[in-house]
């Protein structure tokens, strides 16, 4: 049911890579509620993905742009301002990936130039994604940056690996940038912790099952799916959270402040 909720609001999306990505089910929902897209993704998701099926959907021009790269970042916003004949309104930064995941090294045996590969991609290009909107100014006033993230920042989960530490740094990001955002240009800058999903990206996290169905059995409304995460970043781009900001919003059921549920003692007996 659509509310126009984003009526009139512009923006870009990172990180729709196939129809199970958050990022795709974000930019379905933004659309639905009014809002206008741009998509974009890295070069190779471009030739494993089918994003460009969503921008047909959509109406939304696909604009290739690795995260890691400023020049990239500089051309997609420059393009994507010059589609909508003006600044922006939201930016949704959907992106994570680990080398030492994808193969599968363990914690203790880190890849190291791996894991600096993964810490770029994951969190330090929310940094040169923020850093370029503001020195171009892009960003229109309460205007709404939203980041996805996962609870491994705050507590420990075996083979989440290198991403929880990804994690923690792209949260801190957000607080950082966060303060010169709404300082400087009146933009709020927040990360959604979301429940596991299944995703390609989360596919890759060794034993992605047991994390489902334990965060499943342990949340009390049960876990949030990527249909939910999206809708939740409609409300966190709408004019109904202005003053929220620097925060880290868990959207999963209840799992971050329940300490045990009944479903998992009775598992164990
Ligand atoms: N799936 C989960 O369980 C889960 C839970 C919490 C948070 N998240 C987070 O949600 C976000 C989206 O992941 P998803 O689960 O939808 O999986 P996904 O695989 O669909 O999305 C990850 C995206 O990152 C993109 N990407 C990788 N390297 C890039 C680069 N250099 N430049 C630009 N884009 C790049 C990929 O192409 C892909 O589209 C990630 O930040 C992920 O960590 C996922």
């Amino acid at each position: 049911m659509s509310h126009n909720l984003l009526k009139g609001k512009k923006g870009i999306i990172f990180g729709a890579l196939d129809h199970q990505s958050i990022a795709w089910k974000t930019a379905e929902s933004v659309h639905a509620q009014g809002g206008q897209v741009v998509l974009t993704n890295a070069p190779v998701a471009m030739r494993m993905g089918t994003i460009n099926e969503l921008g047909e959907k959509i109406n939304a021009p696909v604009i290739p742009a690795d995260a890691t790269s400023l020049t990239d970042l500089e051309n997609l916003i420059d393009q994507a301002m010059e589609h909508f004949g003006g600044k922006l309104d939201f930016v949704l930064h959907s992106i994570g990936m680990s080398v030492n995941v994808r193969k599968g090294k363990h914690y203790t045996a880190l890849n190291h130039d791996w894991m600096t590969k993964g810490w770029d991609v994951s969190a330090v290009s929310f940094h040169k994604l923020m850093q370029t909107l503001y020195g171009k100014d892009a960003m229109n006033e309460w205007g709404s940056i939203v980041a996805l993230t996962y609870i491994a920042a705050q507590r420990t989960f075996p083979n989440y690996n290198d991403m929880a530490d990804n994690k923690a740094y792209l949260e801190s990001i957000a607080r950082s940038f966060g303060y010169y955002m709404g300082k400087d240009k009146k933009v709020r800058v927040n990360t959604i912790s979301q429940s596991p999903t299944l995703t390609t990206a989360g596919q890759g996290v060794k034993g992605l099952d047991g994390f489902l169905t334990y965060a499943s059995k342990t949340s009390p409304l049960g876990n949030a799916t990527a249909k939910e995460c999206a809708d939740y970043t409609v409300m966190m781009f709408s004019d109904f959270t202005k003053k929220v900001t620097m925060q880290n919003l868990f959207h999963d059921g209840g799992f971050s402040t329940t300490g045990v549920s009944q479903e998992v003692i009775d598992s164990l007996q």
